[in-house]
């Protein structure tokens, strides 16, 4: 279903929301119609305006995920018809390729025949099956950096049931995003959400078997704390390599390679050269797609 702020109903929300937000954090409007704020302090909007929020946080990590535990999925269950064959890194990478290199029709498998770009959809009526969504005996665990306003961890449990999510983030926005104008399909679950970090910094849904913990403090401090193998997916949104470098460097990425498990996936917006140097350095193999990369284990034992 198309997002549908009104123009009317776009700028009450604006000047709302300008009046609550401290001046470092304009509201922008993105391609896609959904909203976003510009931190003054890193001279950078928390997200694409050309793609939008909704838009940029599906293509950029939800659905590299989808692709990449589906391609493993083929991977692993070919493989393990040549029992004790080590998984070939290159054919998960050509299928890996040639899905995201076709996201617009690869995203309707996903997100239903009438699935066009830039359109938002209710994702929690496309979620992946469980049995799809990985060969794990326990939830998903993902590492969201850092939570920002919110995007990727919403949007991750309207997609990921049986998961938990992990976000830290060095600024506390909770109370103020309480009024932030996010696309109706997300909005109501969005503000559940928020609510509930607000006052516990955990969310939960028993039914789903989902948890997604706030943890505010500095990423850096935050990710030594995990122990090895503990990931499978990270969002890694930090703000660009020029204004947040300290969550680029390869230190950081090979903290990251120690607390992921071996099938893991890393999705950014990343792309440039001296960013995908770092995460070989750290040990990843990396793939760039269109719309940014993705850093993965090799390791894939039957
Ligand atoms: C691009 S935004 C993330 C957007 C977010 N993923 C979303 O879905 O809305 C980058 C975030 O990283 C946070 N950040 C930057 N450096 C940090 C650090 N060292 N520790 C914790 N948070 C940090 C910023 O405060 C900002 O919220």
């Amino acid at each position: 279903m198309k997002h549908t702020i009104s123009q009317h109903n776009a700028t009450r929300q604006d000047s709302i929301y300008q009046s609550f937000l401290p001046d470092i954090t304009p509201i922008i409007q993105g391609g896609d119609s959904s909203f976003s704020l510009y931190n003054k302090e890193y001279q950078q909007s928390y997200h694409s305006k050309s793609l939008g929020a909704y838009s940029e946080t599906l293509y950029k990590h939800i659905i590299p995920v989808l692709i990449f535990k589906k391609s493993l999925g083929f991977s692993n269950q070919e493989s393990s018809l040549l029992k004790g064959n080590r998984y070939s890194a290159n054919d998960f990478e050509t299928k890996f390729l040639d899905s995201m290199e076709n996201i617009e029709s690869v995203s309707r498998v996903f997100l239903g025949k009438r699935f066009y770009i830039k359109q938002q959809v209710m994702l929690e009526n496309c979620a992946m099956p469980e049995s799809q969504q990985s060969n794990l005996n326990r939830p998903l665990r993902i590492l969201d950096i850092c939570f920002g306003l919110g995007f990727n961890a919403c949007m991750a449990l309207q997609v990921f049931k049986n998961c938990e999510i992990y976000s830290p983030e060095k600024d506390n926005l909770l109370d103020l995003l309480k009024d932030f104008p996010y696309p109706e399909n997300l909005r109501s679950q969005a503000y559940c959400i928020l609510e509930n970090l607000q006052t516990t910094n955990l969310y939960y849904d028993t039914a789903k078997n989902q948890r997604l913990y706030f943890l505010q403090g500095n990423a850096l401090d935050i990710v030594q704390t995990f122990p090895c193998n503990f990931f499978d997916v990270v969002f890694q949104d930090a703000f660009s390599q020029a204004r947040n470098s300290e969550l680029w460097t390869t230190q950081y990425l090979k903290t990251l390679f120690n607390i992921t498990s071996s099938q893991a996936v890393i999705t950014t917006y990343a792309k440039a050269r001296r960013i995908l140097e770092s995460a070989r350095l750290a040990g990843f193999k990396v793939v760039k797609h269109a719309l940014g990369s993705i850093f993965y284990k090799s390791d894939f034992l039957v």
